[in-house]
C-alpha cells in the first residue's frame, strides 16, 4: 500500500487514507464494532449500522463527494484504528464521525493520538469547533473524549430506520485560540 501525508512516532504511523485503503478500513470496522458494541447496542443493530456506514460504496462516496477524510493508524505497519471527520453545514465546525481502535490497542494513548492528529488537521484547515456524537452507554469513549477536552453539549435520540435508534450525547471542543 502507498501512503501519503504520514506522521510517525515509534512503531506507529497515522496516514491519510486513499481509496485503496478503504477495504482495510471496512474490515477493521467490522472487527472493532463486533468487539466493542455488544452490551451497548444489539448485534442486529451492529450489522445494520455496519452495512449502512462501512460498505465500500458508502466509504468511497464519503471521501469522493462529501469532503470526509479518513486517517488510518498503523502499528508496526498494520492497520490498527482510524478516525474520520468532515465538514458540517456550519462554517468552521467539523464533525468527527468515527474514532475506532482495535481492542488490543486500547489503553496506550493511541485513541488520544488519533484525536490530536484530527485536531491538528482541523486547525490547519481553519476549523474552530469539533463536534461528535457518542452512544450514552459508551463510557470508555466518553472518558477518552473528556480527557481530550470535549464537553457534553446536547443529548439526542435519532431514528436510523430498521426499528433502531441512536441514543447519543453530542460532545464538542472549541479549537480557537
Ligand atoms: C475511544 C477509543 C479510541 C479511546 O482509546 P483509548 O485507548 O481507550 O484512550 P486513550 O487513547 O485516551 O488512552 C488512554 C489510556 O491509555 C493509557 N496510556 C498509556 N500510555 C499512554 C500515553 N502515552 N498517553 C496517553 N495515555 C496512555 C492511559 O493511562 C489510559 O488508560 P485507561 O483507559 O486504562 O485509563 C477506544 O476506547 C476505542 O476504540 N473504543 C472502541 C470504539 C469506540 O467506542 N469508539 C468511539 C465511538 S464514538
Amino acid at each position: 500500500m502507498v501512503f501519503v501525508n504520514t506522521t510517525s512516532q515509534n512503531n506507529t504511523q497515522i496516514v491519510r487514507a486513499q481509496e485503496e485503503h478503504l477495504p482495510a478500513i471496512s474490515e477493521l470496522a467490522g472487527v472493532i464494532w463486533r468487539a466493542c458494541y455488544p452490551g451497548i447496542i444489539t448485534s442486529e443493530q451492529i450489522d445494520y449500522m455496519l452495512a449502512r456506514m462501512y460498505s465500500l460504496d458508502v466509504l468511497r462516496d464519503e471521501i469522493r463527494s462529501q469532503g470526509i477524510r479518513y486517517d488510518l493508524l498503523l502499528v508496526d505497519g498494520k492497520p490498527a484504528g482510524f478516525a474520520s471527520y468532515g465538514p458540517t453545514s456550519e462554517s468552521g465546525v467539523i464533525k468527527l464521525h468515527k474514532l475506532y481502535l482495535l481492542a488490543e490497542m486500547h489503553g496506550r494513548g493511541l485513541g488520544s493520538r488519533l484525536l490530536q492528529q484530527v485536531e491538528h488537521e482541523v486547525r490547519a484547515g481553519a476549523g474552530c469547533r469539533l463536534i461528535l456524537s457518542v452512544n450514552k452507554r459508551n463510557a470508555r469513549a466518553i472518558a477518552a473524549y473528556q480527557r481530550n477536552g470535549f464537553v457534553t453539549a446536547d443529548s439526542v435520540v435519532t431514528d436510523i430506520g430498521g426499528g433502531f435508534v441512536m441514543d447519543d450525547y453530542i460532545m464538542a471542543k472549541e479549537l480557537a485560540g
